[in-house]
């Protein structure tokens, strides 16, 4: 197998989104075979409980070489998790010659470098019903998962002060402040040199909030301010930005397994490659459903009590306004029209160790 076609592939493919921009995946090669593992020094966070949001990321990786391969003349065969005494073995992917009737889709795959997380306000325009049904048909083309929209005004209000209990509960937690702030890149050199973490100007506050934000990454000025309602005040600002959206989307799977997450993560990408394809833009707004993973999974000690009360409750409510009864919400997202970001995050080239 051809490396430098292989390296191609991967170049491509670690394009993809992750909690932080914390890429936490490394690749082992063997003739056809790309065996993928993830890194979870990269992301140990109450953001990251279990490595579930890294295996959303891998979700996405995983979607990206699906598309990617057959443009360099592969199929791309997955297996996940083949190895189940070793958690950190995400998925082996074969590389087969293309067959003739097989397909490339070369506008997904034009996506996959555009694709950006963009925080910037969006237009509400509302979606048309084409979108809307080419958006949906990714549950037909993963096989697997939901996807679930919501584009009435009122519960997109609903759900935008839902998720911002993210920001409320990290200006408000010592442990998730230090973490936030400890991955933030304030300048474009810092940002070029470590390729990893949230370069300040992707997160698209306006000079004053910047400067802000210089004073309250020390915890005693964020807490003093605290006092004074700050994280209460910053949480609804961000609930209104959330808001003006054409649509919030939702993505559901069945179970809590590792499995799942990586589904739900395929899904997430193809839908986000077909909102780039579409000119739309897209933001997550997953924290506040990655910390009731950590609830859930008994992380309670590092939230207080009436931190654990408002994500129990803010979840509970999000799952009833996008009608989900027996499945996990796993990711939520808006999107609308934004125009293009401020900046984009950069990102590793792959680390690649080839065995034969
Ligand atoms: C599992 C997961 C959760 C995320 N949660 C959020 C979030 O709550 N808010 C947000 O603004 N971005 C979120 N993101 C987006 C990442 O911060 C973003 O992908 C990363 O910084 C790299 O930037 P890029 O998407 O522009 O390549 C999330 C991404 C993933 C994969």
């Amino acid at each position: 197998m051809n490396k430098e076609i292989i390296n191609k592939i991967l170049e491509v493919a670690v394009n993809a989104p992750s909690g932080e921009n914390s890429q936490p995946w490394r690749f082992e090669v063997n003739s056809n075979k790309i065996h993928i593992f993830n890194l979870p020094e990269r992301d140990r966070s109450l953001y990251n409980f279990g490595q579930k949001g890294s295996l959303v990321a891998h979700g996405a990786l995983i979607e990206n070489i699906l598309i990617t391969a057959p443009i360099f003349g592969y199929n791309a065969e997955i297996d996940l998790l083949p190895d189940n005494k070793d958690f950190d073995f995400i998925a082996t992917i074969s590389l087969v010659e293309l067959l003739p009737d097989q397909q490339k889709n070369e506008s997904l795959y034009s996506c996959i470098v555009k694709r950006v997380t963009n925080r910037k306000p969006y237009k509400n325009i509302p979606l048309s019903d084409e979108q809307l049904k080419d958006l949906k048909n990714v549950e037909n083309e993963i096989g697997e998962g939901r996807v679930i929209f919501v584009y009435d005004p009122e519960k997109m209000k609903d759900i935008a002060n839902l998720c911002s209990v993210n920001e409320r509960v990290m200006f408000e937690n010592k442990l998730i402040h230090n973490f936030f702030f400890d991955h933030i890149n304030w300048t474009e050199k810092e940002e070029l040199e470590k390729r990893l973490g949230f370069y300040i100007k992707t997160l698209e506050l306006p000079s004053p909030v910047q400067f802000a934000l210089k004073l309250f990454r020390y915890w005693p000025a964020m807490n003093l301010f605290n006092k004074l309602g700050l994280n209460k005040i910053i949480a609804k600002g961000n609930a209104v930005n959330y808001a003006n959206a054409s649509a919030m989307v939702a993505f559901a799977v069945k179970n809590n397994t590792s499995r799942d997450f990586i589904i739900a993560g395929r899904l997430m990408q193809r839908l986000w490659l077909k909102v780039t394809k579409m000119g739309l833009s897209a933001q997550p707004m997953a924290g506040m459903l990655f910390f009731m993973q950590a609830i859930s999974g008994g992380e309670t000690s590092k939230f207080s009590s009436s931190q654990i009360e408002l994500i129990k409750n803010a979840h509970e409510n999000v799952k009833k306004t996008f009608d989900i009864n027996n499945e996990m919400p796993v990711m939520i997202f808006r999107v609308g029209y934004g125009g293009e970001p401020s900046a984009r995050s950069s990102k590793k080239p792959p680390e690649i160790i080839f065995k034969n």
